[in-house]
């Protein structure tokens, strides 16, 4: 709340945003569950159901607003890949592609959402679109309005990757953490946690080097040391760089940024009750 006066929009925006903010209890929490960790990534559309309802279990510990992001994995990955549906329109044929994808992520997001409505979280869909508009992959609008509104009947508002409606590339995809940088920039949570399937970021690819280090609290410079694997490729969403340059944006817009492993049981719970359990903290600037 004390940040609100760096805000100077017009009347509706700030009142969505103050109402945001109003709400009693913990405050504003954003969070996203990582698409390889509700999925496995490998096999196509195959949901990692005992997980995502332990890590919405874990999420209830919660007692204030809740906006959850989730990731695509391979309810999206594998098809966006096939298709090059990252660069945009090239031909009709992937048009039924989009749709598939579309229809595949709206699939992972209803599964989610129960998962979460039986963990006592009213849960309820805000697919990206409905909130912002995108050219060349990147947001040129987005209204927090329809997150603020959800928010105060105490829904808990989820929102997902998803490919989109782009006005230069026709569409494109627009990813979880691109989500949680805008959600982060508008709505100024207390903490944005990224579950993910490591237990944070690490001086290179833990999977390939066993010297590769935890790093325990993440800067620019730190980014910058990273080593990246050669075979690490960059998935539809972008490089591993470019996923934590958008978390140090992240950090500036919250008291805590923390990517910590939603594999582990407890350590998003722990990260809720303002511990310390093993993870990355991002921090600002
Ligand atoms: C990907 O979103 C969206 C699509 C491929 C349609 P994310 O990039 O957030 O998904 P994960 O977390 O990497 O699976």
């Amino acid at each position: 709340m004390a940040r609100l006066d760096v805000f100077i929009m017009d009347e509706a925006y700030r009142q969505s945003i103050s109402e945001a903010m109003s709400v009693s209890g913990d405050g504003l929490v954003i969070v996203k569950f990582g698409g390889s960790v509700i999925t496995n990534k490998d096999r196509l559309r195959e949901f990692r159901e005992d997980v995502c309802r332990r890590l919405a279990g874990e999420l209830s510990a919660w007692n204030g607003d809740i906006v959850l992001v989730h990731g695509a994995g391979s309810f999206g990955h594998i098809l966006a890949r096939q298709h090059r549906l990252h660069e945009g329109f090239r031909d009709e044929s992937q048009l039924k592609q989009v749709a598939l994808v579309q229809r595949d992520v709206r699939e992972l997001n209803v599964r989610v959402l129960e998962a979460l409505i039986d963990s006592d979280i009213r849960a309820v869909s805000v697919p990206p679109a409905a909130a912002a508009s995108f050219r060349d992959g990147s947001v040129t609008r987005f209204d927090p309005a329809l997150f603020s509104k959800m928010m105060n009947l105490c829904l808990a508002p989820v929102t997902f990757g998803d490919v989109v409606p782009d006005e230069s590339m026709r569409f494109s995809i627009c990813s979880g953490d691109l989500m949680m940088q805008e959600l982060a920039r508008h709505l100024r949570p207390k903490a944005a946690i990224f579950c993910a399937d490591v237990d944070g970021v690490f001086t290179s690819d833990p999977r390939q080097n066993a010297d590769a280090e935890l790093i325990s609290e993440l800067d620019r410079e730190a980014v910058q040391r990273i080593k990246q694997s050669e075979s690490t490729r960059a998935d539809v969403t972008g490089s591993i760089k470019g996923k934590l340059e958008r978390m140090l944006a992240i950090a500036e817009n919250c008291e805590k940024c923390i990517i910590l492993n939603g594999d582990v049981p407890g350590r998003l719970e722990s990260a809720l009750r303002d511990e310390e359990p093993l993870s990355t903290k991002v921090l600002p600037g």
